[in-house]
């Protein structure tokens, strides 16, 4: 392992029903003033709204509205939230959503602090925010893992860029099982899906040899895939459900990556296409996860291996550890075939866009086994239409 030091700052409260109980025991830590974030309504729909608005009233804070948080968040929505919670001296952010409302809040609560541009400020001076607005999440589409760190993947529509930034950590994060229960299936696929592929992007990371970390890992990785299966079978089981969220936390909370570099190379290309397509994240991923496996399997034999017969049970006996690499491979896009995820583009109603600019716009990673080039990640891409 590489060395580390590990320190976690995320309070996370997690179970069926725990929403209410939390939001008033945590809300009452800060000020008056809060920025209210959620997405494009779907909140709503489903009651999760007009719930929390009773526990903001009940705790006498006054709300501004950020709403209309799209997937894939845009900087310039970035831009209007940091606005808002300067011009309502906003004390505290309650982020309500998936990814995209959680990663967006993360860059508000800097942007509001930072007197100049943070896409600037981070990209061409390299520095990193130190002061923020406090934040809450409460996640009521689960996968991404994004309440659990201070990254957050932004589309900056004028550089065509969908990039990291680096925000705060929430204080705290709402993980409400039954909040999750009306998601679409379609999404709960993807978010799991995407979930696995965290892990895998860490477990592919350097270094290779067999470590704790990656143990872990593996066992992660079983748990999603059983409970995919399980919870496209029963879409109601609340425990299943409850699995998948601890699991796609577990991606993002720091435990796998310790002592490792991750690889995330294949989010890098996806970041582009979804850049280019304002593509669903876990579908862009599910497409192109074997394809690019199967270009640097050579790059890390043994641990592609490894991840065939610790995941996927792959027998090894009498075969080269080439050949159980490759099987590894089969079984995860049979995986992503019976999950009734997309396997190409074309499947994801992407027939045409500007190939060569999303290769050649697309993050190098320096995790990944094989340092790919422009002109391999365009290859990937055409091979993936
Ligand atoms: O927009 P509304 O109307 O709110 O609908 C949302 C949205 O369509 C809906 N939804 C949310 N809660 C619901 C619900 N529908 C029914 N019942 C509920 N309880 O679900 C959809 C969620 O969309 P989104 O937040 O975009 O999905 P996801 O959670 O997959 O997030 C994707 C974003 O996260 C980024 C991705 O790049 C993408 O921008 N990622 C962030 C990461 C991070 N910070 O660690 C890691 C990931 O790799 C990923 O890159
Ligand atoms: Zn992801």
């Amino acid at each position: 392992m590489n060395n580390f030091t590990y320190s976690y700052p995320v309070k996370v409260c997690f179970g069926d029903g725990v929403a209410k109980d939390s939001l008033k025991a945590e809300l009452q830590k800060y000020g008056k003033n809060i920025l209210f974030a959620y997405g494009g309504g779907a909140i709503k729909r489903v009651g999760i709204y007009d719930e929390i608005i009773a526990v903001l009233n009940e705790c006498g804070k006054v709300v501004t509205e950020f709403s209309g948080i799209m997937s894939n968040p845009t900087y310039t929505k970035v831009q209007e939230g940091a606005r808002l919670a300067k011009d309502n001296k906003v004390d505290f952010i309650l982020a309500v959503g998936g990814g995209s409302v959680i990663d967006c809040c993360k860059i508000v609560s800097a942007q509001a602090k930072l007197d100049q541009d943070i896409w600037d400020f981070e990209y061409q001076q390299h520095g990193l925010p130190t002061e923020y607005i406090p934040m809450g999440a409460v996640v009521s589409a689960f996968g991404t893992g994004a309440e659990m760190n201070n990254g957050a993947v932004i589309t900056n529509e004028v550089l065509k860029q969908k990039s990291p930034l680096w925000g705060a950590f929430y204080d705290f994060a709402v993980l409400d099982v039954g909040y999750t229960m009306t998601m679409p299936q379609k999404q709960v696929i993807s978010g799991s899906f995407d979930t696995l592929s965290h892990c895998m992007e860490t477990y592919f990371g350097s270094p290779r040899e067999t470590n704790l970390s990656d143990e872990i890992n593996e066992a992660v990785m079983r748990n999603v895939i059983k409970n995919m299966r399980a919870t496209l079978k029963n879409p109601d089981e609340k425990f299943v459900r409850s699995e998948l969220i601890w699991a796609a936390a577990m991606g993002e909370n720091g435990i796998l990556k310790l002592g490792k570099v991750t690889d995330f190379q294949c989010h890098m290309l996806e970041h582009q296409l979804g850049a280019y397509t304002d593509c669903n994240h876990g579908f862009g991923l599910a497409v192109i996860h074997p394809v690019l496996y199967r270009h640097i399997y050579k790059s890390a034999v043994s641990q592609f291996a490894k991840f065939a017969v610790n995941v996927w049970g792959v027998k090894p006996d009498g075969k080269t550890e080439d050949e159980v690499a490759i099987e590894g491979i089969n079984a995860l896009a049979d995986f992503i075939k019976e999950m009734g995820l997309p396997t190409t583009f074309s499947e994801m109603g992407i027939t045409d866009t500007d190939w060569k600019s999303i290769a050649d716009s697309t993050i190098i990673t320096g995790g990944c086994c094989k340092k790919l080039t422009k002109e391999e990640l365009l290859n990937i891409l055409i091979e993936c239409k």
